[in-house]
């Protein structure tokens, strides 16, 4: 029911706007009536190739299970924009004022070609071919050519370019002038503009399901997109003289300067343009987080930000406990030495740093790091030296250094402090 009345509205349009067209024909010259007529014929063929794919597919197939409701209702959205923004009314508009064609490329390259991918034109054409058309179409020697090739275009590395190339080029002072000029320039424009935002909005969306790129790598695809495709606003925007002189004043006529109408087409072209990618790009982070995908999105998403997340943590965490370690071996020898005064140590032995340390009753500890043997017996390690000052009398029995009751980590502090003394050259 919905199609059928999809249908008609389409119909009825086209039949509006090509009544309407015979007014314009003695002024706009012969080369515009040609296009029109073209242009009628091509969206009327579309309309009923379509038509008769959705009816075929319902009878053959059943249900919508291959083209949903909503897909037509966008096949036929997206034709009735068609035929309106194309229409006589609208062509005088956008002869006139640059802010109104502005207007006019972007439901071109914005709202037509993803409405026109969703509805999977190509694969309904295919239905509403004649039956034996169809089966010579599929088994074709050149389909697989045509295959291979269109695969091959569709890399995002030559859509990227052929869109921006499209968007950036028509968009400059001189060849949009060439474009006004000439009709069938004019049209030729429109038409890359169609087909380079068809391919770039096939990817994004890719109606089939078998995905060309992932949806985050997607994302990021029309974000870069979304940003380079805002210069050509930014020109119209930031110029301080008219760059698009080709409309003459026709703009005062609507109440505008020249210049005035080109900054308001920047301001179309860039900022609800930009926002409009927005749609996009929430849409695509949706699909990402939905179940199938949400894992492995995730992990991509996770180990980026963990990275990121993690390396200044990591870095201040290292210099910290660097730091730190440091620090707490200053601590240490501070320890060190105080316990050195505290169990009298400088007595008996003269030791350097230590207040008062000037006893000669055993031998001077400066140097006693470089030092090979401790009291000519142990082996001057640090375990040794800790075991020394500990309990001396069990190394070598009757010493004249007592037993002073230094506790383990006490005489690990002193053990370091006396480390630190070397011989002095
Ligand atoms: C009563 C005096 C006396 C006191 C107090 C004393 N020592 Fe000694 N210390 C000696 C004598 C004597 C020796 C020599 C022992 C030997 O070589 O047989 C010695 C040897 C040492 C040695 C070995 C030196 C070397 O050249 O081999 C170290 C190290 C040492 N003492 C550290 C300490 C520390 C640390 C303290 C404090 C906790 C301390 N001593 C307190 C008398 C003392």
């Amino acid at each position: 029911m919905l199609t059928r009345w999809a249908i008609l509205l389409v119909v009825l349009l086209i039949a509006s706007t090509s009544g309407a067209s015979a007014h314009g024909v003695a002024d706009d010259g012969q080369i515009t009536a040609t296009l029109r007529v073209l242009e009628t014929v091509v969206i009327v063929a579309a309309v009923v190739l379509y038509a008769r794919g959705i009816i075929r597919i319902r009878r053959e197939i059943g249900s919508d299970r291959v083209i949903s409701r909503s897909q037509t209702l966008a096949f036929a959205l997206a034709m009735s924009l068609f035929v309106l923004i194309l229409s006589p009314p609208v062509d005088e508009i956008t002869d006139a004022l640059f802010s109104a064609h502005m207007v006019q490329h972007l439901v071109l390259i914005l709202f037509i070609p993803p409405l026109l991918v969703w509805s999977r034109p190509a694969l309904v054409a295919v239905w509403g071919l004649p039956r034996r058309w169809r089966k010579d179409f599929a088994t074709a020697g050149f389909m697989h050519w045509l295959r291979s090739a269109i695969y091959w275009l569709m890399h995002p590395l030559i859509v990227a370019p052929l869109f921006l190339g499209a968007f950036c080029f028509w968009h400059l002072p001189r060849p949009y002038a060439w474009a006004l000029s000439n009709e069938w320039l004019h049209t030729a424009e429109h038409l890359s503009f169609l087909v380079t935002a068809t391919m770039f909005w096939t990817l994004v969306i890719e109606p089939s399901g078998r995905r060309r790129m992932g949806y985050i790598p997607t994302m990021l695809f029309v974000a870069a997109i979304a940003v380079l495709s805002g210069l050509p606003g930014a020109l119209m925007i930031l110029s301080p003289v008219t760059l698009f002189a080709a409309h003459g004043h026709a703009s005062v006529t609507w109440g505008l300067a020249a210049l005035e109408d080109q900054q308001i087409a920047g301001v179309i072209m860039w900022v609800p343009a930009g926002i409009f990618f927005l749609v996009p790009i929430a849409w695509l982070f949706f699909k990402a987080m939905q179940p199938a995908e949400r894992r492995r999105a995730v992990g991509h998403a996770v180990s980026i930000i963990t990275v990121v997340c993690l390396l200044p943590v990591t870095l201040t965490g290292c210099s910290e406990s660097t730091s730190d370690a440091v620090r707490s071996s200053n601590r240490a020898l501070a320890r060190g030495k105080v316990l050195i005064g505290k169990y009298g140590c400088g007595t008996c032995h003269t030791i350097p740093g230590v207040d008062n340390a000037t006893g000669h009753v055993g031998p001077p500890l400066a140097g006693v790091a470089d030092r090979i043997f401790i009291a000519g017996m142990l082996q001057n390690n640090t375990e040794n030296l800790t075991k020394w000052i500990r309990d001396p009398q069990s190394v070598v029995p009757g010493n004249a250094m007592p037993v002073m009751g230094v506790k383990p980590g006490e005489a690990q502090l002193i053990a370091a402090y006396l480390e630190t003394l070397h011989d002095e050259k």
